[in-house]
């Protein structure tokens, strides 16, 4: 068979981990695709269903082999596959490099091409691999170049999702092992503290993440206020303002965009924030360019721009107020290399307001509340 390049952009789906954790079953995943799929969200571009930790039994059965946990799954993970896929989703699934998963569930340490191999006899699309249990002298980059090529030969295409949380400088390295998406922080959860720290980590990293091989900035806390599956990921919540900053951020970053909140019960914020096409286009540019930053007059870690370049001239414009305190943006379009002698302009559209607010000359400010931010799409007129 011969292999299809996959994620020239970031995949965008939904997984299960922060909000199910162990609590994952096969009801929860067919009721999670139907909620999707009604609220148009596979239109929007989520496409991929993930099954994080906690599917499988805790051990292999007889044969060796992985098995799913017939009391979460009774109608077994091809039957799950084939609903997932009869709705027009693609079906991901999880394992690790290590001999556990990090929830102690058997890995696929040294049954590499076999898990591979089942998986792809599943009908698996994308494989999220994780970094727990990894024996004592084993090298990190072998284990994820074995199972890079155990997928890449497993007679599937299936997206190789690298979850190594950013250690062993991964980003140096990962692309050569065949993953199409790498972690590049430890988990996150759902606070603001975890959404800015993953974030201002991230920032001069950008230059290692592009097409078919993205940086991934954890999944989304949009939405989910609190509920997580378990005390470490819950952490208070957010605002709708702050899941806005966030969401803006994965995008302009060129994260991949993958929902982790109940997407069976949103409000119309959250389906506002995550259904929002303005932003997911920049995301989704064809040409990942990464975004880089402007500081602000006031040089504050915490206040400043980030600016890409977009594949049809356009440019995305956004300001991001980390900070605590309500902050004066500035944005000078010389420091992105507009001059003032090139007699051009920009003319701004709002991504979240989704309107034009006109052309500006040389530089624009706004206002950015506190753990705010303001996104737009900027045309040279
Ligand atoms: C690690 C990963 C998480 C999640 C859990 C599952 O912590 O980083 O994203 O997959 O394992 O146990």
């Amino acid at each position: 068979m011969m292999r299809k390049a996959m994620c020239a952009v970031p995949p965008m789906g939904w997984n299960s981990w922060n909000t199910f954790t162990e609590n994952i079953n096969e009801n929860v995943v067919k009721e999670t695709v139907d909620a999707m799929k009604e609220q148009g969200f596979l239109e929007a571009g989520y496409e991929y269903v993930v099954i994080d930790d906690c599917w499988s039994l805790k051990e292999r059965d007889s044969e060796g082999k992985l098995a799913a946990d017939p009391e979460k799954f009774p109608s077994g993970m091809k039957a799950l596959a084939d609903y997932v896929h009869a709705k027009g989703f693609k079906f991901g699934m999880y394992s690790c490099c290590g001999t556990r998963t990090c929830a102690d569930y058997p890995g696929s340490f040294e049954h590499e091409f076999e898990d591979a191999k089942q998986f792809a006899q599943w009908g698996v699309d994308y494989l999220k691999y994780d970094n727990c249990f990894k024996p004592q002298n084993q090298d990190g980059r072998t284990l994820y170049r074995r199972m890079g090529m155990a997928l890449a030969n497993s007679g599937r295409d299936i997206v190789f999702s690298a979850c190594q949380w950013g250690t062993d400088s991964v980003h140096e390295w990962i692309r050569s092992s065949g993953a199409h998406l790498f972690r590049s922080t430890e988990d996150i959860n759902d606070s603001w503290n975890s959404i800015r720290d993953i974030a201002l980590s991230q920032i001069d990293k950008q230059a290692f993440s592009g097409a078919y091989c993205h940086n991934d900035m954890d999944m989304l806390v949009v939405g989910m206020h609190g509920k997580g599956g378990n005390e470490y990921i819950s952490a208070g919540g957010c605002t709708d303002e702050e899941y806005q900053t966030h969401f803006s951020l994965w995008a302009m970053m060129n994260s991949p965009l993958m929902i982790g909140c109940d997407v069976r019960n949103l409000s119309e914020e959250t389906k506002k924030i995550l259904l929002n096409q303005d932003i997911i286009a920049i995301n989704q540019d064809i040409e990942c360019r990464s975004a880089f930053r402007l500081n602000c007059v006031s040089n504050s870690p915490d206040v400043f721009t980030l600016v890409k370049f977009l594949s049809d001239g356009d440019i995305a414009i956004a300001m991001f107020n980390m900070g605590d305190i309500p902050a004066m943006v500035t944005v000078d379009f010389w420091d992105m290399g507009l001059t003032v002698s090139s007699g051009k302009n920009l003319k701004f559209y709002d991504c979240v307001e989704h309107k034009d607010i006109g052309l500006k000359k040389e530089r624009y400010s706004e206002t950015v509340a506190a753990h705010g931010s303001k996104i737009y799409r900027c045309k040279v007129v």
